[in-house]
């Protein structure tokens, strides 16, 4: 069977990452997916930066809508983020029968019941793994794994670079400013880093957990967001004093009156497990009434750990998008010489 041809728009930190460990792990995502996945055609404003990225074979241009319209694409990656063209390259790409893999929490925090159903509508798919906490797999954990489940209560710390300030003030006393800058150059903070700091970025995330979770409409617009502007390095130290750190936690909880969504700094006892999630590194906790509370922990920001969330999603698509119904059953895809001979 042919590879599956997938478009990419934006080809920055994410995007290279995910061309880069689609092309080093090309065998085995084939053999999990049950067919092989190719980026074919990217898209990006900077076309030379986009060639330098992919190399010879793979069509580069500048115009988003042509990889849209491009009829051999199955799946496109939006990377471009922001909630104005990517809004309208998506839609588009809904319309054109196209399954679409996006980074993009703060669109689909704000604008998703209205993608999600459009989708529906034409029976696509809008897959998001890699927009909430980076690598790890929370979306996949939320709704498969604890299917089960009543879901009672979520808190994580789902912003790297709002946590890497933290504990580099904490650890080398730097100041907000330095570190911040830090962050932007290793890749972990948004374009603009206002929606980091604020916590806005942390309330698209929860956000969207919480709809999973609690099976209700994206509902961004009723968070209560504080970020960890009005921190000053004193509050870090006092807090160490009385045996606290503090983390930019993001919260939903079953509440009486309805779902709690709620972004803030908070004071965590030092001996925790989240107190103790450092730099980059995200956290999310998950308490269900069958499983009790659970933890998920991992890179939630950078190139590659973000690419794993995109292309988990790429595959699930390839899996669901092929004709063979066995293959839509996630499986221990075996290596022809798989036998191993290590164990008698
Ligand atoms: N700016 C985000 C963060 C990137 O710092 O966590 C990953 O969503």
């Amino acid at each position: 069977m042919k590879p599956i041809q997938v478009g990419l728009l934006g080809i920055g930190t994410v995007g290279s990452g995910t061309f880069n460990v689609l092309k080093r792990n090309q065998e085995e995502i084939k053999r999990r997916a049950g067919r092989g996945i190719e980026i074919t055609m990217v898209a990006d404003l900077d076309t030379a930066r986009a060639k330098a990225a992919v190399g010879e074979g793979v069509q580069v241009v500048s115009d988003a809508r042509a990889v849209i319209a491009n009829p051999d694409i199955d799946i496109v990656i939006e990377l471009i983020g922001g909630y104005g063209i990517a809004k309208q390259l998506v839609m588009e790409a809904i319309a054109m029968g196209k399954h679409v893999v996006t980074a993009n929490k703060a669109l689909l925090a704000v604008h998703g019941t209205e993608i999600f159903e459009a989708a529906q509508q034409k029976g696509v798919m809008v897959a998001f793994e890699a927009a909430v906490a980076g690598g790890i797999p929370i979306i996949k954990a939320l709704r498969e794994g604890l299917t089960a489940n009543s879901i009672q209560w979520i808190a994580g710390i789902i912003n790297g670079t709002t946590n890497f300030i933290l504990s580099e003030m904490r650890d080398k006393g730097l100041d907000f400013a330095t570190v911040l800058k830090e962050a932007q150059r290793l890749g972990y903070a948004e374009a603009d880093p206002t929606f980091d700091i604020e916590g806005v970025d942390a309330a698209h995330k929860v956000t969207l957990m919480s709809a999973i979770a609690f099976g209700i409409p994206v509902q961004f617009s009723k968070a209560h967001i504080e970020g960890i502007t009005k921190l000053a390095a004193q509050d870090i130290k006092y807090a160490e004093q009385l045996g606290y750190r503090i983390k930019l936690l993001g919260v939903t909880k079953r509440a009486k009156n309805g779902i709690e969504l709620r972004v803030h700094p908070s004071l965590v006892p030092a001996k925790r497990l989240l107190a103790n999630v450092e730099g980059a590194m995200n956290a999310v906790v998950v308490h269900g009434d069958a499983v009790g509370t659970t933890l998920y922990y991992g890179k939630g920001a950078g190139s590659e750990p973000t690419a794993s969330a995109v292309i988990a999603d790429l595959v699930d698509i390839t899996r669901l998008h092929t004709a063979d119904a066995a293959q839509r059953v996630p499986h221990l895809a075996f290596h022809p010489n798989a036998m191993n001979d290590h164990l008698d």
